[in-house]
């Protein structure tokens, strides 16, 4: 039996309100051929503003869908932070967290990262968790110290329950936007060692950097790469869905 392939679409600070619904326009024709493959779960995670676009199209069309961040706190002073139950008001499902951009543009810290998860898990909503390292820990021999840090801070406070909700996403900094995609050995690599040390051998785990159609079979076809969290060629439903349509080739 063929695994089940997790493909969600970051978009990032992409797709204005209007520019979702032209999305959606042109996403169920691409979808139709993969539509009811129950060995398919496609995602949309979409900025605050295009939720309402978002939440009818994935309804319409059987998608699950998100946010790309969230404030842990339920409601209060917090100028310019969102909360989980204005997220849940437009039923998202999902909500991306420890995106590597929040963690070294916008400064996210672990134990920040850790309150979203637990926040997030306890509203019922599936937290996608992203870790990775950037070149320079790479290089200097720390990639696994790195993320053994980012994973554990994560899910150290979680119930073994939990920690199996929670969807993993292995984005490895260097090759985030930069069309520089890690070996699928690479890739492969890092997302074994993240299976054995979450102890859940049925956890999801997403590879995430420059995935496209012309390396996701080979990327996707690894044994603990369940699927792949895409930026650029998420924002244009064809080059999204042509990453399962090379991998089912
Ligand atoms: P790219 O696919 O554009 O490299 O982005 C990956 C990513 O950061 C998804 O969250």
């Amino acid at each position: 039996m063929s695994k089940k392939i997790y493909l969600y679409g970051n978009w990032k600070m992409n797709n204005t309100y209007s520019e979702t619904e032209k999305f959606f326009e042109e996403f169920e024709g691409a979808y139709a051929p993969f539509k009811g493959d129950a060995n398919l779960e496609v995602g949309i995670f979409a900025p605050f503003t295009s939720l309402w676009p978002l939440s009818q199209g994935a309804k319409k069309n059987g998608i699950v869908f998100g946010a790309q961040n969230v404030y842990y706190e339920p409601k209060g002073a917090f100028t310019g932070e969102i909360s989980i139950p204005m997220l849940k008001e437009y039923d998202v499902t999902h909500i991306i967290l420890g995106h590597s951009e929040r963690r070294h543009i916008f400064g996210e810290s672990d134990e920040l990262i850790a309150k979203k998860v637990k926040a997030v898990l306890d509203a019922g909503i599936i937290p996608v968790f992203c870790y990775g390292e950037t070149l320079e820990e790479r290089e200097t021999g720390n990639t696994f110290t790195v993320m053994e840090r980012q994973v554990r801070a994560a899910i150290d406070g979680l119930t073994p329950a939990e920690v199996k909700k929670v969807i993993y996403a292995y984005e490895p900094v260097w090759a985030i936007g930069t069309g520089k995609t890690a070996t699928p050995d690479q890739a492969e690599e890092v997302c074994g060692w993240s299976r054995k040390l979450i102890g859940q051998p049925e956890a999801v785990i997403l590879y995430g950097g420059s995935v496209k159609g012309s390396n996701a079979k080979e990327l996707l076809s690894m044994k603990d790469i369940d699927g792949a969290l895409v930026g650029g060629a998420s924002l244009k439903p064809g080059s999204f869905l042509e990453i399962y349509g090379a991998y089912k080739g």
